[in-house]
């Protein structure tokens, strides 16, 4: 019988288990040293000056969009080839959510359409507070396009790379994925599957002292311990005192999973790496299958590695394709069933057919295993059962 071969897998080494095992057994599980020294090593990694470390990637997002303003009335702009997460950020917020349509050679927003709404958005007197660009599967193409389009037209851009971290600038391959000179802020997620995992966990970056501050106040309840920010101390008031300033949340990040978190960061380029070889060695392998490959790149984390069947050059269906691989105990998964088809989203008015080529990405593509763990013989497996079911049908 074959082993199982996940769509993607955490890399934990004895090193992670020791730093665990060292906070556990430290003063601090919370609100201590690790979490400090979480938000300095992504914010050093990155580049960025803030690094806000939160419980998970959809409290990123949540806090940056309620740290920008966004609330009711408002409106939020993002993708359809996305988790719902990136679109339920504004509706917390009681703002009205609506998408851009994606390049289907990138899985992420489509700079043309995105300069097409916004011309009409403009004309119609209602433009998007925020955009929410998702960098789909750790790719960045056309970025450096969406982000103009939004300084242009004076929205706020928010980069979801929670598939992201590691991953750098199509546009600017010196430059890290969340270090953007024209975003807001940019999330990240440290769900075991991502590139760094914290168990659960979220890092929010941004250049903006401002927004850092009201962000690390929203994160805990709204309260600050800062005596340059107090309002209503009085003079005999003692170390105990806080004051609460804004509505925030317990979105922590514990010491627990920092200390996790601070011991991947150490081998953050070898994980980048391993996917990036894995990446390179698919390209290869499935160079002459009926399938549209994604675009070749050193600069993505590849997150997921996502291929598209061509119905021209094949009669295989998606399904079979994935009961096959199932057969195998090989586990491809699907990413993503569009947003604004859930029912959720329907119940606000979205229908079938208002985002063509996020739906039809949606029935023809299959994420094949991606992890750094996996092996030269796992990925053959792979290739070997692809080959099997699309040329021997
Ligand atoms: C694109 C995207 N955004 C946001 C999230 C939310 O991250 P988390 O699971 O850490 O809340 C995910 C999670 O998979 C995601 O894929």
């Amino acid at each position: 019988m074959h082993s199982r071969i996940p769509y993607s897998r955490q890399t934990i080494d004895d090193a992670d288990i020791a730093a665990v095992a060292d906070c556990l057994r430290s003063d601090f599980l919370t609100q201590g040293p690790q979490t400090r020294a979480f938000e300095e090593a992504a914010a050093a990694y990155v580049g960025c000056e803030h690094a806000i470390a939160v419980s998970n990637g959809t409290a990123a997002l949540h806090l940056v969009c309620q740290g920008l303003g966004l609330g009711p009335g408002g409106l939020l702009w993002t993708s359809p080839n996305s988790f719902v997460a990136s679109a339920n950020a504004g509706r917390y917020l009681g703002a009205d959510v609506d998408f851009v349509d994606i390049d289907p050679q990138t899985g992420s927003i489509d700079p043309d359409a995105l300069e097409a709404k916004l011309a009409k958005a403009g004309a119609e007197g209602r433009k998007p507070d925020i955009l929410i660009a998702v960098h789909f599967a750790g790719h960045s193409f056309g970025f450096d396009r969406v982000a103009a389009l939004c300084a242009e037209h004076g929205v706020l851009l928010v980069e979801d790379a929670a598939h992201a971290f590691g991953a750098v600038y199509e546009d600017d391959p010196q430059c890290k994925v969340g270090n953007h000179p024209l975003s807001a802020a940019t999330t990240f997620s440290f769900h075991p599957l991502k590139s760094i995992t914290t168990g659960e966990g979220g890092m929010i970056v941004t250049r903006s002292d401002m927004l850092a501050r009201e962000l690390g106040m929203l994160r805990s309840h709204g309260i600050t311990k800062d005596p340059a920010l107090m309002t209503h101390a009085r003079q005999d008031d003692g170390d105990w005192y806080y004051e609460q300033h804004l509505l925030g949340f317990n979105y922590r990040m514990c010491d627990i999973q920092a200390a996790l978190g601070v011991s991947q960061m150490q081998k953050i380029d070898a994980l980048m790496e391993a996917r990036r070889s894995r990446a390179r060695r698919y390209a290869e392998l499935l160079a002459d299958l009926p399938l549209s490959l994604p675009l070749a790149t050193d600069c993505s984390s590849w997150h997921l590695y996502v291929v598209r069947l061509d119905p021209t050059r094949t009669q295989v269906s998606r399904r079979a394709l994935f009961d096959r691989l199932r057969g195998e105990r090989i586990e491809a998964h699907v990413h993503y069933i569009p947003i604004h088809t859930q029912p959720y989203y329907r119940k606000l008015g979205s229908t079938s057919g208002d985002f063509p080529q996020s739906e039809h990405y949606y029935d023809y593509c299959l994420s094949l295993p991606i992890y750094p763990l996996m092996s030269d013989e796992d990925q053959d497996r792979v290739v070997a059962c692809l080959n099997d079911a699309l040329l021997h049908a």
